[in-house]
């Protein structure tokens, strides 16, 4: 069993993107990703149910969907681990609540701070940064005791699911006027000192190489991920504008630079000091959510202006 995805071009695109990009940083956590078309006429699709799901969603006899390997029927899922949302909400051994943690949720704890970073770096605002932009936006806490968006779990083991608004596609949020999410990353970043070592090691060899971009390309064809059946990305960047240019490999490798920094503060500042230098938690305050709301305020009033 699969999900499909039946998506434009670039969305396809990036959920194949966001799955070698896994590989690249050796995350077991994204399910397989293939490109197919629908074919109506073949064994894969001839299930009762899948033709009438095809019939009755509308769509394409032979367009591109993505396949991704099915984890689990269940709808468990995970909260958003209480230490970054209670006390300082700073994940840090020194932070006197890491006493508490259960050597098995440390397991989990691990794999929800891999995927912190993979979010961080990719621009998936579709996970835990979904949560603070709704919390900020509707002043509302519930957000952040909820189960975590797009993320399933089996066998305690973490899935990262549906990547697709990854890479060009996010990082277009991250620098527009009217909804910048760049904060609510850097404060998902900076609110833990905890990562898996091997993750920690991806990272600054991503930083000796320098060029990210290059690597992940070059994964991505020697599996020939994208078969040229239409969906390659100059139908995404025709499609939709969304270039995958030197600004795109710029900007991925400034994240993996941001991650690097990050890392190595957590490995040279004291609690203490690090408590004083990060500027962001998952609580984000009153002040800084007033001036956030305002901006976008401005911003759209501007926009509006500008169009008329
Ligand atoms: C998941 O759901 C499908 C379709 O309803 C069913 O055929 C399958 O047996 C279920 N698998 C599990 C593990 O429950
Ligand atoms: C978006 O936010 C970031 C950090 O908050 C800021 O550095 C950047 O200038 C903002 N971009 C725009 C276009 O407002
Ligand atoms: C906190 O914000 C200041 C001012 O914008 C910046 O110089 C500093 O690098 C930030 N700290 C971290 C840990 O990113
Ligand atoms: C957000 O809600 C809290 C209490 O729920 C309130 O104290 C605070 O003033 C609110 N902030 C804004 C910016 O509305």
């Amino acid at each position: 069993m699969a999900y499909v995805r039946y998506k434009s071009t670039c969305w396809l695109y990036g959920e194949v993107m966001a799955f070698y990009f896994s590989l690249v940083m050796c995350m077991n956590s994204v399910p397989p990703v293939i490109l197919v078309r629908t074919d109506v006429t073949r064994r894969q699709w001839s299930d009762t149910f899948v033709q009438a799901t095809v019939k009755l969603q509308g769509w394409a006899p032979t367009a591109p969907v993505s396949l991704m390997r099915w984890i689990s029927n269940s709808s468990e899922s995970l909260l958003i681990p209480s230490i970054l949302v209670e006390g300082s909400g700073f994940l840090h051994p020194k932070n006197p609540q890491f006493e508490d943690i259960f050597i098995g949720d440390f397991n989990l704890l691990l794999q929800y701070t891999d995927m912190m970073v993979f979010d961080y770096i990719t621009a998936n605002n579709d996970r835990l940064v979904y949560h603070l932009f709704y919390y900020v936006l509707h002043n509302d806490t519930n957000m952040l005791t909820m189960t975590t968006h797009n993320l399933q779990i089996k066998d305690r083991r973490l899935w990262l699911v549906d990547n697709e608004g990854s890479f060009p596609i996010g990082y277009d949020f991250l620098d527009t006027k009217l909804y910048n999410l760049s904060m609510f990353f850097t404060n998902m970043l900076q609110s833990s000192c905890v990562f898996r070592k091997e993750t920690a090691a991806r990272v600054a060899m991503l930083h000796r190489h320098g060029n990210t971009a290059k690597l992940l390309l070059e994964m991505i064809n020697s599996h020939n991920a994208i078969p040229d059946i239409g969906y390659t990305r100059v139908v995404c960047e025709e499609q939709s504008g969304i270039m995958y240019d030197v600004e795109w490999a710029e900007t991925l490798q400034k994240r993996v630079e941001d991650v690097f920094k990050w890392i190595e503060l957590c490995k040279t500042k004291s609690y203490q000091e690090l408590m004083e230098l990060r500027n962001a938690s998952l609580f984000i305050d009153s002040e800084t959510i007033e001036i956030w709301k305002n901006t976008m305020k401005r911003n759209k009033m501007k926009y509006t202006a500008e169009e008329k």
